[in-house]
């Protein structure tokens, strides 16, 4: 379909779907397990209303924020998701263009080619972060972050959910049929070619120290579950967390970062209101499709929230940078709109008050 005909994100999955070849649709779309995680995100976005305000005036609305203290036009950044090329060839240099275009941050992953990001700016102060796979060898993962700060990277997001490789059974079912007889996490697929040699089962909190001392850079960990690893993660001196649960890629049936936020504001609330979101921010990702889900985030409380598959979609069927436009125009429109049918003219004004969680916590 051409571009005008997509009006949704979910559009641009039904286009993926039919374009990529079973591997990286497998690949890109799955999870772990029986991807109770994917659902779940879903799911607990629904059974979160809003308590919208009214006759408060709502015109113009901003959706202008700061991640971790660089502009951004909007509480969004774009997530690390592995290879791109399975999407369109230049997938990571269209990210890096079309971020800086957007004024959105991007945060590149590991195994992606750091120097042509960098080289595809469209403005030379876009915020590009670097996301770690922490390598066993100390000197490797030192060497990945000091080249990523002098192409200007501009903070390092340490990935900690992921320290061994998940089950994933659709990319075993598609190699299966290619006559490949494999039970992930030890099989043939893309997931773990990807990830060959970057993952680190004995990574501790003692690892966030040595990356403190390695980079100047902020340190933000992605990859957090549950309330306690929160608070650790501040009582470390973090610069800021991702509650997420790696999309559904990683333990299945992990709680998703929604309820994560909201373990937060029961049992730390601190943590999410000044002075300490000051100095040390709260992200989710996982599931964010639309403009309302953004809303409910923010206003339980996190600074922004990373975006992941839809940008691998968008790219599909040559619809490259033009693709990738129009999903942040999209999500920019659903955003904007519905914060003015909320009551809220700017960020700040994304309170918890605007949301109603009892069905979400009675779950
Ligand atoms: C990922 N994700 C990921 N995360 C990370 O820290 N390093 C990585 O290399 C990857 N690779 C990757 C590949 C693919 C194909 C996907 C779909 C995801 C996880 C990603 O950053 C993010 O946490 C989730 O994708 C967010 O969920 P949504 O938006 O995809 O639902």
């Amino acid at each position: 379909p051409t571009l005008n005909n997509i009006v949704s994100v979910a559009d641009f999955e039904k286009v993926a779907e039919r374009y990529l070849s079973p591997a990286s649709w497998a690949y890109y779309s799955s999870g772990a397990d029986d991807e109770i995680c994917i659902d779940d995100a879903r799911r607990l976005f629904s059974k979160i209303a809003v308590r919208p305000r009214i006759l408060r005036a709502v015109e113009p609305v901003s959706t202008a924020t700061n991640i971790l203290g660089y502009p951004s036009s909007m509480p969004i950044y774009i997530s690390s998701t592995g290879i791109g090329k399975y999407a369109h060839p230049d997938a990571e240099k269209i990210i890096s263009s079309v971020t800086g275009q957007e004024g959105l941050p991007y945060l590149m992953p590991t195994g992606s080619p750091h120097e042509d990001i960098f080289k595809a700016r469209s403005r030379p102060d876009q915020k590009i972060f670097l996301q770690l796979y922490a390598n066993r060898d100390k000197k490797k993962a030192a060497d990945l972050i000091h080249k990523a700060e002098r192409l200007g990277a501009a903070a390092v997001f340490m990935t900690v959910d992921t320290p061994v490789l998940s089950k994933r059974e659709r990319d075993d079912r598609v190699q299966a049929a290619a006559g490949v007889d494999t039970i992930s996490p030890t099989g043939g697929g893309v997931a773990k070619v990807s990830s060959l040699g970057l993952l680190n089962p004995l990574l501790t909190w003692d690892d966030l120290k040595w990356l403190q001392q390695t980079t100047k850079l902020p340190v933000v960990l992605k990859g957090i579950q549950t309330v306690e690893d929160a608070v650790l993660a501040h009582a470390h001196g973090a610069s800021g967390i991702v509650l997420s649960n790696h999309g559904g890629r990683s333990l299945d049936t992990a709680q998703s970062p929604i309820l994560t936020l909201l373990e937060i504001r029961k049992y730390a609330p601190q943590l999410l209101e000044k002075p300490i979101r000051d100095k040390f921010q709260v992200f989710l990702d996982g599931g964010f499709r639309r403009g309302t889900d953004v809303l409910k985030a923010i206003a339980l409380g996190a600074s922004a929230v990373g975006v992941g598959r839809p940008v691998l979609y968008s790219l599909c069927a040559d619809y490259g940078e033009e693709g990738l436009k129009r999903l942040i125009q999209i999500l920019r429109t659903e955003v904007t709109t519905n914060m003015a049918l909320a009551g809220a003219k700017s960020v700040e004004e994304l309170v918890p008050e605007l949301v109603n969680t009892e069905r979400a916590e009675r779950e």
